[in-house]
């Protein structure tokens, strides 16, 4: 693949500066990719405004192009998308390469899957392992006739498959999975009713109804019926919790800093880590709350404060799945223990992250036990040491923080995929008081 360096890219991270000023993250990776989508198979010419720059996202635009969508770039981080309606996207014979991004492999084996032509889905080293048949399952049941392998990443999807819809209890909960099945259901026959464990991000759920689909929707509840048409809108992309929260931590931990991240995104199924921060002594104040294209976002201003250990309720963990290399930061470095449940989904991420951060801490001298679920973390202080990012782009990103506080310099081997969610963040983070190296 060619769209991420193929050169290995080393990071050392030292203590810096305490952290200071403003720092502007990019713009949401979910809510990216959704806009691409659905523009792309709306009726009319939409705008996405704050659009994310990332690898992953860009993916996703490369895949629409290649199924006949035209996209334009008037200035980095917006996209003029001329939608083609929702039978106007045409097959390609060559692989569609999604990259690094589940997002954009599970909601486009949804969107594919009620097209009348065959695709091939393909992925990098990291997205090659990832499951697969979550989606492809009720996708199945839903008429769609998907191939794997075993399971993985090479995907095909027939084209021509009548779907009809379908009522479907999800057994892990996943915003992916639920989107597919949503864009499935554009496509399918009768009424496709998802019903969650617990609820996730709703990003699909409020751009269907924002792109006028009709859908009925509540926290652990969609439901919509295929045969309408979704009308192109302009898109406000708020900037992204997720990468936000690398500044949370950081500026948490590091003594005398003061941070303010502007227009951050906080939709409630996104900001579980805020509360779990708060919970272990975090000072971290939202101001000018408001709601920008349809999302509540505001600025959040974080000071440091001493963090002590949290048993970690469970039911914060879908609303802060994307958090926990982060968190698990935090808790390295917090007065006392930090017990974390319920979260056996982190295994299936970009990298198994229980097992990466478990890893990447006692390198630097941490104590924690690796439960099925989570983990047990005893804080102390951090020091030097090598690290793996094992390619996903949160563990680089969070053991960049853990230098910050290391008594040595904590070397992050392999940190290209940075660029899939947080293309900038070095320069960004060294902006505001960090001290971090690269060397390809
Ligand atoms: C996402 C859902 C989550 C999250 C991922 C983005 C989305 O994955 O981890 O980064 O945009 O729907 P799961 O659906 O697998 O929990």
């Amino acid at each position: 693949m060619n769209h991420v360096d193929q050169n290995s890219l080393d990071w050392s991270s030292q203590p810096g500066r305490p952290l200071r000023g403003s720092v502007r993250v990019p713009g949401d990776k979910s809510v990216s990719h959704r806009a691409l989508m659905l523009a792309a198979i709306a009726e009319g010419d939409s705008r996405i405004r704050g659009f994310l720059e990332g690898e992953d996202t860009r993916a996703t635009a490369a895949v629409l192009s290649q199924l006949g969508v035209r996209i334009e770039t008037p200035s980095a981080g917006e996209r003029v998308v001329h939608g083609v309606g929702l039978h106007g996207l045409r097959g390609s014979s060559q692989p569609l390469d999604c990259g690094n991004a589940g997002t954009g492999m599970r909601l486009l084996t949804g969107l594919l899957a009620g097209q009348a032509f065959d695709s091939t889905l393909v992925g990098d080293d990291s997205l090659s392992k990832r499951p697969m048949r979550r989606v492809t399952d009720p996708l199945a049941s839903m008429g769609a006739r998907i191939d794997t392998r075993d399971g993985l990443p090479p995907l095909h999807v027939h084209g021509g498959q009548p779907l009809r819809g379908i009522h479907y209890e999800l057994p892990v909960a996943s915003a992916q999975v639920k989107s597919a099945l949503l864009l499935a259901g554009l496509y399918a026959a009768g009424e496709t009713q998802i019903v969650e464990p617990h609820p996730t991000r709703d990003y699909t759920e409020r751009m269907l109804a924002a792109f006028g689909w009709p859908i009925t929707f509540s926290p652990g509840h969609a439901r919509l019926a295929g045969g309408h048409v979704l009308r192109a809108t302009d898109v406000d992309v708020p900037a992204d919790f997720s990468s936000a929260a690398f500044f949370l931590v950081a500026a948490s931990i590091a003594p005398g800093s003061e941070l303010r991240l502007p227009a951050v995104g906080l939709n409630p199924r996104r900001t579980g880590l805020l509360q779990a921060l708060r919970l272990m002594g975090a000072d971290i104040t939202v101001e000018q709350e408001r709601e920008a294209g349809g999302e509540p976002v505001g600025d959040l201003v974080v000071r440091h404060a001493p963090l002590h250990g949290v048993e970690l309720p469970e039911a914060l963990v879908p609303d802060m799945i994307d958090e926990f290399p982060a968190l698990f930061i935090a808790a390295a470095v917090a007065g006392g223990r930090t017990v974390i449940r319920g979260a056996a989904e982190l295994r299936v991420k970009e990298s198994d992250r229980i097992a990466t951060m478990a890893t990447g801490l006692r390198a630097l001298g941490a104590m924690i036990e690796e439960t099925p679920d989570g983990a047990i973390i005893h804080g102390g202080r951090l020091g030097a040491g090598t690290v793996e990012s094992h390619l996903d782009h949160r563990i680089a990103m969070s053991f960049a923080v853990a230098g910050l506080v290391a008594t040595g310099p904590v070397q992050i081997n392999d940190c290209r995929h940075v660029a899939t969610s947080f293309p900038g963040f070095l320069e960004l983070a060294n902006g505001c008081g960090f001290a971090l190296q690269a060397a390809v």
